[in-house]
């Protein structure tokens, strides 16, 4: 049985006051069976660590350079966020793909630098919607995750693999919990072809998660918990949903 987790995605939003505010939100919620974590910018993980020290959620970044230290401008290093007590980092997420040219390799090599700080990883794949009407979201999911698989080799079951179509990201639009739990079936059945501890690993889906549709995207065998965008910058509804995973 695989305890579910929930991690909240701040992106770039916030501000100290705001964040205050959420975190004591979020504090005084629960408790929830799930595990629970929020990611925050950079500049703010200092005062969330504090907020949440003593309590059951986790923190973690949004990203983490794939390189240990030097003449990298603007980069954060994993060994600098595991200094701090840090448990996740998202990488790979569809926005810094997207955004800032990351490529499969580069995603791999940032998931390998999270794991030899201790870091877990949060493997962020999906496909746009093009993609998906032109039929290659297997083949694309399958490429992205294909890219980590070899690069991590036997640290692959230390991962967290978040399953993201693009075209739901933000935009209202989910994923069905069939549409969801297919491309879940299919990541599992590709770590299981790399590890013998395929079942015990998390995948999460995100993609407009809310409080009403969180149940049945959460009720569905091979979906894990929940990475929350927009939704996670409200206490109550994040709450919801982290209640939601059980
Ligand atoms: O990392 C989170 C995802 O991009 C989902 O964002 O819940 O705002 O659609 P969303």
């Amino acid at each position: 049985m695989r305890r579910k987790l929930v991690v909240g995605n701040w992106k770039m939003n916030g501000s100290r006051a705001a964040n205050a505010e959420l975190l004591a939100g979020l504090n005084a919620a629960g408790p929830w069976t799930a595990d629970v974590a929020v990611c925050a910018p950079f500049p703010y993980l200092g005062d969330v660590a504090l907020s949440l020290q003593g309590g059951r959620i986790g923190w973690g970044a949004q990203d983490c350079s794939a390189h240990e230290s030097g003449a990298f401008t603007g980069e954060v290093s994993a060994a600098m966020l595991a200094e701090f007590g840090c448990r996740f980092v998202i990488v790979g997420h569809s926005e810094r793909r997207a955004l800032h040219g990351e490529s499969d390799q580069l995603v791999a090599d940032k998931a390998k630098a999270a794991l030899a700080h201790k870091l877990t990883p949060i493997v962020c794949v999906g496909e746009t919607l093009a993609e998906r009407e032109a039929g290659e979201t297997d083949h694309v999911v399958k490429r992205q995750l294909s890219a980590v698989i070899h690069t991590l080799g036997h640290c692959v079951p230390q991962i967290v693999v978040a399953y993201e179509p693009v075209w739901a990201i933000g935009t209202g639009k989910t994923a069905t919990p069939e549409q969801a739990q297919a491309v879940h079936a299919l990541l599992r059945a590709q770590l299981h072809a790399a590890t013998t501890k395929s079942d015990e690993m998390l995948i999460l889906y995100g993609g407009s998660m809310k409080p009403d549709n969180a149940a049945q995207l959460l009720g569905q065998a091979d979906i894990d918990g929940g990475l929350i965008g927009g939704a996670s910058l409200k206490a109550a509804d994040f709450a919801a949903i982290c209640k939601a995973a059980g």
